[in-house]
């Protein structure tokens, strides 16, 4: 008789606001035979876009809305209970969460950012970098606090800029390589736990 020797996926909820290239990206990555994780649920503060991925790919989804923060952290924290969730992927998840949100989900919780951090927090990335001339901007992977785009960096890529670049051109490199990114870092997060 042969005898499959499995090892559990860790089970996996991203966040998100937007479009969602990035979680379409995490849920294939997911799909692959050696991926460490499994999606088992999606989260958006709003109808985004994104959501018809989790559909797609019949993964449980929710719309909390954040009118106010403190019930939607809570709804936020039972959804996580329920669906055993031990890893939390933000992807262009426009919400800060709280304090205490971290505290209580005492898990990992990660984020991909468009720029090469500590440079340009926050939003417009590109068109900033761009602005203030800069030779290169990137992508970062990092453990999320309580202050903005700050947390401890876990992967980055620098990505050049070019003479002629303009912003809409050095997104669609960014988010190139933050589709490389976001599965290696989260490999190496879950390699050594
Ligand atoms: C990405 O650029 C990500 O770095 C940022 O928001 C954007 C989300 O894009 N946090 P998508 O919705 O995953 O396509």
């Amino acid at each position: 008789m042969v005898r499959l020797i499995g090892y559990k996926k860790i089970r996996t909820a991203v966040f998100i606001s937007g479009r969602g290239s990035n979680l379409l990206n995490l849920i294939k990555f997911s799909k692959c035979k050696k991926s460490p994780i499994s999606i088992n649920l999606v989260i958006s503060n709003k109808k985004a876009l994104g959501l018809r991925y989790a559909e797609k790919y019949e993964i449980n989804r929710k719309i909390v809305n954040f009118r106010n923060n403190k019930i939607a952290e809570k709804k936020i924290l039972i959804l996580l209970e329920k669906n055993n969730i031990d890893l939390i992927c933000l992807a262009g998840f426009m919400k800060i969460l709280s304090k205490k949100f971290l505290r209580k989900f005492n898990k990992k919780i990660i984020n991909i950012h468009p720029s090469y951090l500590p440079k340009y927090k926050g939003l417009n990335t590109s068109l900033r970098a761009l602005k203030n001339k800069e030779k290169f901007s990137g992508c970062t992977v990092h453990f999320v606090s309580s202050k903005l785009d700050s947390g401890k960096i876990i992967l980055q890529k620098k990505v050049k800029i070019n003479k002629n670049e303009t912003e809409h051109t050095l997104d669609k490199k960014i988010i190139k390589e933050e589709h490389k990114l976001y599965p290696a870092a989260i490999k190496k997060i879950l390699a050594n736990p």
